[in-house]
């Protein structure tokens, strides 16, 4: 479905992408850990076409988006979603207009009954109902964070992209965005890509995971073989976790 070849990307000298090479599976979630500053959020930008390769081709369901600008590339991303680094909402709007906000910019063939009715699911879905009237800054870090969520919800992307979703939140919250991430795949369908340097969250929601090193994918693999792999940096992560959240998710999802 989503398949990168040779991605070479710099920023002056600051070389970020170097021949990057991935492939993502239709409906699976793929995490890709990584220390701050080597170019993950780069990474998913390319892959929404925000950013431009210096070289290599970016394919969506064989559509090279990578080659692909203006109205063109927006015919072609318009199914996917990204949840932003700091999950950022509109402060004027109320959590209703925001959720509701691509829907009313896109959803032309929506009633506003359908609309109302999609915006109020979306919000159970991630905790968040009776909100709608609140503004955004009446609520807590993570509550935007789950309202930045559900405004991806409402719109049921193919393709959704999250950025360090977890990261800054206190436990608990993470958590709960954990769940969500799982439950998104689950009830839409959808292919994820879950960008993190949170190990839990990795080996909660990951089907595959892989390691961005060096501006390129250093391994790739699914979880049990990948928290094996004989690396100091997958080593350091793996021991930065207590307990091994399959075993937890094992028990919040079959009884
Ligand atoms: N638009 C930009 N202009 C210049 N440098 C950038 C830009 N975007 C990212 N970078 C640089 O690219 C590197 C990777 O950034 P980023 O992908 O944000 O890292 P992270 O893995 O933490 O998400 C960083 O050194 C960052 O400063
Ligand atoms: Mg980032």
């Amino acid at each position: 479905m989503i398949k990168i070849r040779n991605l070479w990307k710099k920023f002056g000298k600051h070389q970020v992408m170097a021949g990057l090479d991935l492939d993502v599976k239709t409906g699976e979630t793929l995490v890709i850990l990584g220390p701050s500053g080597i170019g993950k959020s780069v990474l998913l930008k390319h892959i929404i076409g925000i950013l431009k390769p210096d070289e290599g081709t970016i394919d969506i369901d064989q559509v090279r988006i990578s080659d692909l600008s203006g109205a063109d590339l927006y015919q072609n991303i318009h199914h996917m979603g990204m949840l932003f680094q700091g999950g950022a909402m509109f402060d004027s709007m109320t959590v209703e207009e925001n959720t509701a906000f691509y829907l009313n910019q896109h959803g032309h063939l929506l009633s506003k009954h359908e609309i109302a009715d999609r915006v109020s699911h979306a919000l159970e879905m991630v905790g968040l109902a009776g909100t709608h009237k609140k503004m955004p800054s009446e609520l807590s870090g993570g509550m935007r964070k789950r309202a930045a969520l559900a405004r991806l919800i409402v719109y049921r992307p193919r393709i959704v992209l999250y950025d360090e979703p977890t990261t800054g939140l206190d436990p608990i919250i993470a958590m709960q965005i954990n769940e969500l991430i799982v439950k998104m795949q689950e009830e839409l369908k959808a292919t994820s890509i879950v960008v993190t340097h949170d190990m839990f969250s990795a080996l909660y929601v990951g089907d595959r995971l892989a390691l961005i090193r060096d501006g390129k994918i250093a391994h790739i693999d699914e979880p049990e073989p990948f928290i094996q792999i004989d690396d100091p940096l997958i080593k350091f992560l793996h021991c930065s976790i207590s307990q091994d959240p399959r075993t937890l998710k094992e028990k919040n999802h079959h009884g």
